[in-house]
């Protein structure tokens, strides 16, 4: 009988809770917090107590979906990080303390891996594949060979391409976080509106997207201060299909490079920013053009989960790689 696996994520601003059996998702319960908006970004200190306000009913949600008893429960899988110190220690104590209760082994779980075996919740890749993994926190490409063997080709030297969609949407006067908003707004908006930098197109697999935040306040500063929000009121649309045009254009544009220099023939699109459709539509073209097998998670497994986290645990725990309960959190992670 295969394993089932309780996945826990608490790693950033979302709790989540779900139960997973090797074949398919038995539950998956988010708690997101909307403590943050008017902060206009994540505030570690509400994020930890918003998790410790709501684990154990997330969690018991998440049995009681699937459906199981706890002696079903073959191990229970956690977000170890990258993450908010404080946030992780929430998750993890809560899975220690479960792990003693119920007398089962506990897996720790790198987030960036679980965002990259999400896809796996609804479909099989073929290995090896390429993966760009493109979050709030995160952007890297990865060259995978095998499960949970993760080869780093390139990352951002500054911004996270989900961190440069929040931070240019604060400066559109949009909530965080503003991806999911730029990103809806730039279907009714012009691409071709305003040429946005492009930053190292060609030089190798490293990302940069800070310069891109500063052109975006530098076009804003010339506006006369008086004009500025009537202006951003007629063109806010325009502006972030332009931005999310310029991101996603990088983004494409060095997986295909990392495509074209490892000869692999899929490639995995994750994290939060997967979600954002002129990166989907984008991809698919390149990888047509290319002959590569694209996948992308279905977008509610694209932003933070636990179906990610219960799913990485059964890889981790059919290679019989399980923790004890001396397993710490981490708040960076060096590949
Ligand atoms: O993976 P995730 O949920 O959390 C982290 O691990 O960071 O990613 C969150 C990020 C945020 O920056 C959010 O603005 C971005 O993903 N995001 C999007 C979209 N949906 C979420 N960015 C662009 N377009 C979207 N549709
Ligand atoms: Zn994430």
């Amino acid at each position: 009988m295969s394993l089932v696996i309780l996945g826990i994520e608490t790693s950033c601003d979302e709790t989540a809770a779900a139960v997973y059996d090797g074949n398919r998702l038995l539950s998956s319960v988010i708690a997101s917090q909307s403590d943050h908006v008017d902060y206009g970004g994540i505030v570690p200190e509400l994020a930890s107590r918003a998790h410790e306000r709501v684990i154990h009913d997330t969690v018991a949600a998440a049995i009681r979906q699937a459906d199981v008893t706890s002696d079903r429960i073959d191990a229970i899988a956690v977000t170890e990080g990258p993450g908010l110190m404080g946030s992780l220690l929430v998750g993890l104590c809560f899975a220690k303390g479960l792990a003693i209760q119920w007398n089962k082994p506990v897996i720790g779980v790198n987030h960036i891996d679980a965002h990259i075996y999400a896809t796996f919740i609804d479909e099989e890749p073929e290995l090896p594949f390429v993966s760009l993994v493109v979050s709030g926190g995160h952007t890297q490409i990865f060259h995978v060979a095998r499960p949970l063997q993760h080869e780093l080709m390139g990352q951002t030297r500054d911004d996270a391409a989900g961190e440069a969609f929040d931070k240019i949407g604060k400066l559109l006067g949009l909530d965080y976080p503003a991806g999911p908003e730029i990103d809806r707004r730039a279907k009714s908006g012009d691409p071709a509106f305003y040429d946005f930098p492009r930053a190292m197109m060609k030089k190798g697999l490293d990302f940069s997207f800070s310069g891109l935040k500063t052109s975006v306040l530098y076009y804003l500063q010339k506006i006369p201060e008086k004009e500025r929000e009537a202006f951003l009121e007629k063109h806010r649309d325009h502006l972030c299909a332009s931005v999310a045009s310029a991101i996603t254009d990088v983004l494409v544009n060095k997986l295909q490079q990392a495509v074209r220099q490892t000869g692999v023939k899929s490639v995995i699109i994750a994290g939060g920013v997967s979600a954002n459709s002129m990166l989907r539509d984008k991809a698919r073209k390149m990888a047509e053009k290319s002959g590569v097998k694209l996948h992308i998670p279905h977008p509610r497994y694209c932003t933070d989960n636990a179906a990610m986290i219960a799913v990485t645990g059964w890889f981790k725990a059919d290679q019989g790689l399980f923790d004890d309960l001396h397993l710490k959190p981490y708040a960076r992670f060096n590949w």
